[in-house]
């Protein structure tokens, strides 16, 4: 058993941040599901959002982030990011994260653009900005002798205590080493989830395998509300290709020009206000609608217009991926399609991080702080990942000043499975994972209707009925600890969508196509009817 002040699970830039910062007023575990590297930060490409431009300002950030938000952003939560974001920039750079700068002004960020951006505002490292974060970070995380890094540390459930109001709290979780395959527990005084998303609720996604959902799961086991998952964000371009399933081609490249168009070299965005720089909702569903009357399996994006060695400079990555694959991006358009991007709902937290339940916060992607509203602006996650991670770090300091550490008498073991290695049948939970992630994309995608969306709730109770079985039958491992997650998340995005009658940002339904302010001018927040309080033979706190 580990006992800290503090107890972060995720180790993208909402953990990171969080645990360096934390780590200035107490000690702090770091859980990383696999390396701690091998994060959704580390896949960003396109970059941070913040006004740095002479030509911007404070109110046009907050404007085009309420314009993609669809009428549901927060707007004390919209100003609260935006604001931080010149200083979150400021502090990164004074940490060493090696931004792209101007030719002409080594100390001036270079400044790109994206979709639904009225200026350049987007703060990069080429097109590998989430990985400059992630190294930098990573390093100073680990030379911090205040913060200590758990990597292959699957966590499972929240342990809970009572607290002296009568109510319980969040006092830490256990975690299936995944080395030893024993459980641990890991106690602390506040118990921060920044897990990321879930894109593998989805058959195709920009995601990390590691993205299934698992502190949404977590957190709702336990009771926390959660809101807004119905809006699933689908990016426009991710690389088709039959042997690279999961590699975007940044919005950035569209930022500098590109143009989606069909077989027949038609443009797809023409007509549209902002062409081909709209935001991700519109774009995204115009491919879709392209491919569907077309009957194409793809679209192209295509910046052969633009020098070949601007193109292999600003984006390297992306140029020498595709090359590897006997694409040169300077030659030839791009075969793209949307694919799962974003989790713009989560646990539901106020403008500090804070879940409904005590001593439990959220950060990043897992979280829903009402920045996003029903449309996530491009590049405001990195942002918002920051500035929570700043607020919730203080706040979290404050929360536990004075507070006893959790009694380290035995919190038992998690009493939800048996473990094993290799479950006997495996096979059962890969077609369990491939059932969910196919009618999800089928019924649940770009696209609903309320026929879709019973559909898919009649074969997710099937499939449910089969995990619990699973959890009873067998001895429990990784994939079916992963499989039940994504089940849980799955669930929550099609209750929001089914209860969502009317077409908004990213949820299109054809049975409701009008947006309907009336009606719907809120965000949907589902709390769990039966939460399990995992008993925690640990003194009241
Ligand atoms: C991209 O580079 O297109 C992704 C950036 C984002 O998701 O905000």
């Amino acid at each position: 058993m580990f006992v800290s002040d503090f107890l972060v699970i995720g180790t993208g830039v909402a953990g990171l941040s969080f645990a360096l910062k934390a780590g200035r007023s107490g000690s702090v575990r770091l859980l990383a599901k696999r390396q701690a590297c091998d994060t959704n930060t580390n896949l960003a490409q396109g970059g941070i959002a913040a006004v740095m431009g002479q030509d911007d300002l404070l109110e046009y950030h907050v404007e085009d982030t309420l314009q993609s938000g669809a009428g549901l952003c927060s707007l004390e939560t919209v100003k609260t990011v935006v604001e931080a974001g010149p200083r979150m920039i400021a502090e990164l750079l004074s940490l060493g994260v090696p931004f792209t700068a101007e030719v002409d002004h080594p100390d001036r960020p270079e400044l790109g653009r994206e979709g639904g951006h009225r200026r350049r505002r987007i703060i990069h490292a080429k097109d590998m900005t989430g990985q400059a974060v992630q190294r930098v970070l990573g390093q100073r995380a680990q030379d911090d002798p205040n913060v200590i890094v758990h990597e292959r540390h699957l966590a499972l459930d929240l342990v809970m205590a009572p607290d002296a109001g009568g109510g319980r709290r969040a006092v830490g979780v256990w975690a299936l080493d995944l080395d030893e395959g024993t459980v641990k527990a890991f106690l602390a005084k506040a118990v921060i989830l920044a897990t990321g998303g879930s894109g593998k609720v989805y058959l195709y996604t920009t995601n990390p395998d590691g993205a299934t959902g698992d502190g949404l799961a977590i957190g709702w086991r336990a009771g926390a509300r959660v809101s807004d998952l119905e809006f699933v964000q689908f990016h426009p371009t991710c690389l088709f290709h039959p042997h690279v399933r999961n590699f975007l081609i940044s919005e950035a490249v569209r930022g500098e020009g590109a143009r989606l168009i069909d077989h027949d070299g038609r443009s797809i965005m023409e007509g549209h206000p902002q062409g081909d720089l709209a935001c991700r909702d519109v774009v995204a569903l115009a491919i879709d609608a392209n491919m569907k009357k077309s009957g194409a399996d793809n679209v192209f994006l295509d910046i052969t217009h633009r020098p070949a060695e601007f193109v292999r400079d600003r984006f390297p990555k992306i140029y020498d991926t595709c090359l590897a694959l006997g694409l040169d991006i300077t030659r030839e358009p791009i075969p793209v399609v949307p694919a799962a991007h974003y989790q713009c709902g989560g646990l539901a937290v106020d403008v500090e991080g804070r879940t409904s339940v005590a001593g439990l916060y959220a950060l990043g992607e897992v979280a829903a702080t009402g920045l996003h509203g029903a449309n996530r602006l491009a590049s405001n996650s990195l942002l918002e990942a920051l500035v929570m991670a700043d607020r919730a770090a203080e706040a979290a300091r404050l929360e536990i000043a004075g507070r006893p550490a959790p009694d380290p008498a035995e919190p038992g073991g998690w009493p939800s499975g048996r473990l094993g290695t290799a479950p006997s049948e495996a096979v059962l939970i890969t077609h369990s994972w491939d059932e969910i992630r196919r009618f999800m994309w089928n019924y649940v995608g770009l696209v609903r209707s309320d026929q879709r969306l019973r559909m898919a709730a009649k074969r997710l109770e099937l499939v449910k009925s089969e995990i619990d079985e699973f959890f009873r039958n067998f001895e429990v491992d990784a994939d079916l600890i992963e499989v039940r997650n994504i089940a849980v998340v799955a669930d929550l995005i099609i209750q929001c969508a089914i209860l969502r009658r009317e077409s908004r940002g990213l949820h299109f339904s054809l049975s409701w196509p009008r947006r309907d302010d009336a009606n719907f001018l809120r965000r949907i927040v589902l709390e769990n009817p039966t939460p399990v309080h995992f008993p925690a033979a640990i003194g009241q706190l």
